[in-house]
Parts: C-alpha cells; structure tokens; sequence
C-alpha cells in the first residue's frame, strides 16, 4: 500500500513528520490548535466547559450576533434557502448577491465590486487572473499565505520585497523589464505583526513606474480610520483610484465569510468573467451574503464601534508595552506579544488559556524563528477592565516563563 509508515514513499513521509508533531505537541500538553468552542458569547468564548475571555478572535467590532445582521441572515436564509445550488455566473445569483456587491462599492467608494466565496479564493483567483507569463508581480514579504499563494499560481515572474521597505520596492519596480504588466501588492495590515505598509508612498512609487496596486484589507476594513472605512481614510487619501484594486474579506470584521474586490467597474466585469475561482465555484450562500451586506450598513450605522477598537488598541499596546512586552511596530488590534523561540510562545498561550484567557500561539514557520509570539487580538467587545485582567496574565506568563524578568 502506497502510504504504508515503512516504505519510502515522499507523501508518506510528509504525512508521518507532521503527525509526529501533532503528537509530541499533545504529549507535552501543549497542542492548543482547534479546540471547539461550545458557546460563543460577547466576549468570551467557552470551551471544554471552561469560560474564558476571546483574545484570538478577528471580531474586531463585535458584531457578532448583531440583531439587525442575524435578522438579515434570517429572512434569506427562509427566502432563497441554504445555497444556491450553482455558480454565479449560471444559477447562483440571487438578489442579494447583487445587493452585496453594491453595497461593498458604495461603502468602498468604487464603481463596482465583486464577491466571491472567500478572502484566500479572492486573492488567489484575482492575482491569476491579472496576470500572464512574462508580467511582474511584487510583493511584501509578510504578504498573507493567499496573496503568496496567487503569486505563484499566476506563472509570472514573483518578486518579494522587504517587509516595508520603500527603497527595496523602489528597487524591484525600476529592475522590472520596461513592457512588462507590474502589479504591486501589499497588506494594508500585516496580520502576524499588525503594522501598516506605508500607503503614500506605496502610491507614489507605482505611479512613477507605471505598476497597478492591490491592497489586501482584510484586517483594515472597520479598523483603520476615522470611520472604519480602511487604509485610504487612515492616510486621509481621497482619491479612491490611487488603489487599483482594493480587496478585503467578509470573515474578520464583518460576521461572515467570502472575499470581495472593489474598485472599476471594466476591472470588475473583466474579473466576474476570468476569474476561476469565480466562474468554477459556487456562490456564497444567501444568508452568508445577506449576513455580510448587513454588517456594512452596521459599520455606517453605529461609528461608535470603530472609536471603541480604536481606544482599546490604544490601551492594549501602552499596557503591553509599559510591562515590558516587545509588541514589534503594531498599531491596529492585532499585537504580538513576542516570545523568541517555539516553547515559549506555546507556554504562554497554555498558561494564559489555564488562567482564562483565550490566546493562541503562532510559531516558526509561520513567522520568522526566534519571533515566535502569542497574537493578542483586542476587540471593540472587551471592557478595559478585561483588558486590564488579560493584560495581568499575560504579564503572570511571560514572567513564568522567562519572557519578562521575574
Ligand atoms: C491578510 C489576509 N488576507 C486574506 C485572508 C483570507 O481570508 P479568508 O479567511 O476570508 O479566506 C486572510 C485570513 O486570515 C488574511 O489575514
């Protein structure tokens, strides 16, 4: 048999190492990965019949269970049923699906907009579909897994730039061949470190040299600006077009789950029509997009969610950092709470997890070794009182564990 544990099979091999690594992490009682939860309430999360307060959760607004966005879910979910039994471009599109796309453009400030059935599908059919063999795509090298993934899906030539650095994107654009199609895409927050890539002269740099730009918002829409609308608010940019293509995904802020792009109304309809993951795969279901197209209104409805995050991210990052946690260059909800090598970050999270704070590790090679962290998320949803009490134990854990001197 092909997978026998014996032979020298190279998928074999691959299979027994990883499962070798699930086993020592949950001999040593430190496999902290999908754990289900039994109830999910506000803040806290239960799980193994233990209450603890979320810290790992992208609910960066607290919207879920919102009343006007259950109820959205609700009524499609009794209108259309629970799926759509078809692609978008053949049966799957419903109503709502239409409704979604226009709202995302106008809360986008875009002509058009298109959703599909995830943030990773959006990034790896999207860069695929732009671009051919003999294009350029340029990248961040903290880019998410999907926009790497799309990278290399499109056969183009992929060039990685250093995490932020303008000089060395500046340097990869003017090394480009000249009649090459250049697309430069970047995070607009980094979600393993939670900074964010300088804009402007993001901007600057792909006019001069001609490249089209995506930005990822995944982590930025409902985060950053005033109003939550996103990275251009935040560098108070009014010109929508400086962004070629803005992507985002309905499963952080937004209560949901799919991807979407904004941005021209020719680049969306050329995008509902060569993108694979569009055209070959189902559509979201009714509820899910009713659900996301809710969350929207909800943002513009209720601004006192953002200013809430924003003064929770705020104090998250002063506390950390005056108890002497390495938070590296963050700036939104997402913070690392650096912890140097694997054990150390998996102890953490299991001390943190026994005093009741849910947090999770993120180890090599996730992240580059040696920077191995737990990822703190904070929430429009937490007190500072819990803040306070999450920031205690984190403090009690790096103690324990060599992180911070005792
Ligand atoms: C920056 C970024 N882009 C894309 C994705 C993929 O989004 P989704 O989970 O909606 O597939 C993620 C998910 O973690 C992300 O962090």
């Amino acid at each position: 048999m092909p997978l026998s544990r014996n032979g020298n099979n190279p998928i074999a091999w691959r299979i027994e190492q990883m499962n070798e690594r699930v086993r020592s992490a949950k001999e040593q009682d430190l496999y902290l990965y999908l754990q289900p939860a039994e109830e999910v309430d506000g803040a806290y999360v239960t799980i193994n019949g233990r209450r603890m307060l979320q810290f790992a959760s992208y609910a960066y607004l607290d919207l879920i269970g919102h009343p006007k966005i259950q109820a959205a879910a609700k009524t499609a979910l009794e209108e259309f049923g629970s799926g759509t039994h078809g692609v978008r471009v053949l049966a799957g599109t419903t109503r709502i699906h239409v409704e979604l796309e226009q709202t995302i453009a106008r809360f986008k400030g875009t002509e058009d907009a298109i959703a599909l059935s995830s943030g990773y599908v959006t990034n790896l059919g999207v860069i695929a579909a732009l671009l051919g063999r003999n294009d350029v795509v340029i990248s961040d090298k903290l880019n998410h897994a999907s926009i790497v993934d799309g990278c290399l899906l499109s056969r183009s030539k992929f060039v990685r730039f250093d995490h932020n650095d303008m000089e060395a994107l500046e340097q990869a654009l003017a090394t480009a061949p000249k009649r090459a199609g250049k697309l430069v895409v970047t995070d607009a927050v980094f979600s393993m470190d939670g900074d964010v890539i300088d804009l402007p002269e993001v901007i600057r740099l792909c006019r001069k040299y001609e490249a089209v730009l995506m930005v990822d918002e995944a982590h930025s829409v409902g985060v950053l600006g005033e109003t939550g609308h996103g990275i251009l608010e935040h560098f108070g940019i009014d010109d929508v077009s400086a962004i070629d293509i803005q992507m985002g995904t309905l499963s952080k802020t937004i209560p949901s789950v799919g991807g979407y792009v904004a941005g021209r109304s020719d680049l969306i309809t050329y995008l509902k029509h060569s993108v694979r993951a569009f055209v070959f795969s189902a559509a979201l279901p009714p509820a899910s997009a009713a659900a996301a197209k809710a969350s929207f209104e909800v943002i513009q409805e209720e601004p006192e969610r953002v200013k809430t995050l924003q003064k929770n991210v705020h104090y998250f990052i002063k506390g950390l950092q005056e108890r002497g946690f390495n938070t590296l260059n963050s700036e939104t909800p997402i913070v690392p709470i650096i912890a140097g090598d694997d054990e150390r970050a998996w102890m953490m999270a299991r001390l943190s997890q026994k005093q009741d704070i849910f947090v999770l590790p993120v180890v090599s090679p996730a992240v580059p070794a040696g920077t191995s962290r737990i990822r703190a998320n904070v929430t429009a949803g937490h007190t500072l009182e819990e803040i306070e009490q999450a920031m205690n134990v984190f403090e009690q854990a790096g103690k324990a564990v060599g992180v911070l001197p005792s």
